[in-house]
C-alpha cells in the first residue's frame, strides 16, 4: 500500500510533505493509512518541540484569568510541559481542571510519565524556583548541566492527558480557557479553519481562547480581541 498525502493532510490538517509520507511508508510498510490509527503514527510526521515555561506572558494570563474550579484545556500540549507549568504557576488554586491533549499517542505517553530531561538554563532556573513551595508536585534531581524532572501527584493537580486530534470537534464545549500555541502554524489553511472551528467550539460562554502569535484573527461578532500586558486572546461574548 502507498500512503496518500492528499489523505494524511486530510486527517490531521497539516501541511505536510512527501518526506513524511515516505518516512510514514517506511516506517509502516503494507499497512493500509485508512486501517492505521493516525494517533499510532502522528509521531513521525509531527513537530514534538515544548519545554517548561514557554510564552510566559499567555501563562501569566492564565494566572491572572484563574480562580477556583477553572477548567483549561491545552491543545496540541505535545508531551505536556505547557500543562505542567501552569499547574505550577496555579498551584495555590483548589479543584482545578487541566487537560492537555495532542494528536500523537507517544507524546501523550511521555506527558502521563511526567518525567523530563531538562538542560535549558532558563527552564532550570524556573523549575527551581518552583521546588521551593510547601508540598511541591515537583522533585528534581541535578546533574552537572542538567535536571531530571519528575511530577507527582498529577491527579490531585488536576491534571490529565488524552489523545485527541483538533480536525474531530472539540475534546469537549465547557472550558473556561483554551490554550493552543504553536500548533496552528504547522498545518494548511483549510486545517487552520477546522481546528480554528474545534477550539472556539471548545469555550464557554465568556471563556477566553489564547493562541499563537501568528494564528489567524477571529473575526466574528461574539468574539472580542483582548490584550494583557503583550499577550493577545479572544473573548467569547455569548
Ligand atoms: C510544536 S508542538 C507545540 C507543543 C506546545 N503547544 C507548545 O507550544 O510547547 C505541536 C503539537 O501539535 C500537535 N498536533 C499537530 N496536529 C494536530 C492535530 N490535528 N490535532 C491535535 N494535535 C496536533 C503535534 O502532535 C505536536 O505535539
Amino acid at each position: 500500500m502507498i500512503y496518500n498525502e492528499k489523505d494524511l493532510i486530510e486527517k490531521t490538517g497539516l501541511n505536510l510533505d512527501q518526506k513524511s509520507v515516505d518516512l510514514l511508508q517506511k516506517e509502516k510498510e503494507g499497512q493500509l493509512l485508512s486501517s492505521l490509527d493516525i494517533h499510532e503514527v502522528a509521531h513521525l510526521f509531527t513537530n514534538p518541540e515544548s519545554y517548561f515555561f514557554r510564552s510566559l506572558s499567555h501563562l501569566e494570563l492564565i494566572k491572572k484569568m484563574s480562580t477556583e474550579n477553572i477548567s483549561i484545556w491545552f491543545a496540541g500540549c505535545s508531551t505536556g510541559q505547557e500543562v505542567y507549568s501552569a499547574s505550577l504557576m496555579l498551584s495555590s488554586i483548589s479543584d482545578k481542571t487541566l487537560v492537555g491533549t495532542d494528536l500523537s499517542r507517544k507524546y501523550i505517553e511521555k506527558a502521563l510519565s511526567g518525567s523530563f530531561f531538562v538542560f535549558r538554563k532558563s527552564e532550570i532556573k524556573s523549575l527551581k524556583k518552583y521546588e521551593q513551595l510547601p508540598q511541591s508536585q515537583l522533585h528534581l534531581n541535578n546533574n552537572k548541566k542538567s535536571l531530571d524532572v519528575k511530577f507527582s501527584s498529577i491527579k490531585k493537580e488536576g491534571i490529565s492527558f488524552d489523545i485527541h486530534n483538533l480536525m474531530d470537534g472539540p475534546y469537549n464545549s465547557a472550558f473556561d480557557i483554551v490554550y493552543c500555541r504553536n500548533v496552528l502554524l504547522h498545518m494548511t489553511i483549510k486545517g487552520k479553519k477546522k481546528a480554528l472551528r474545534s477550539l472556539k467550539d471548545g469555550v464557554k460562554e465568556g471563556g477566553i481562547l489564547i493562541l499563537g502569535d501568528t494564528d489567524p484573527h477571529i473575526f466574528e461578532d461574539n468574539w472580542e480581541r483582548k490584550k494583557h500586558n503583550n499577550a493577545i486572546f479572544w473573548k467569547k461574548k455569548w
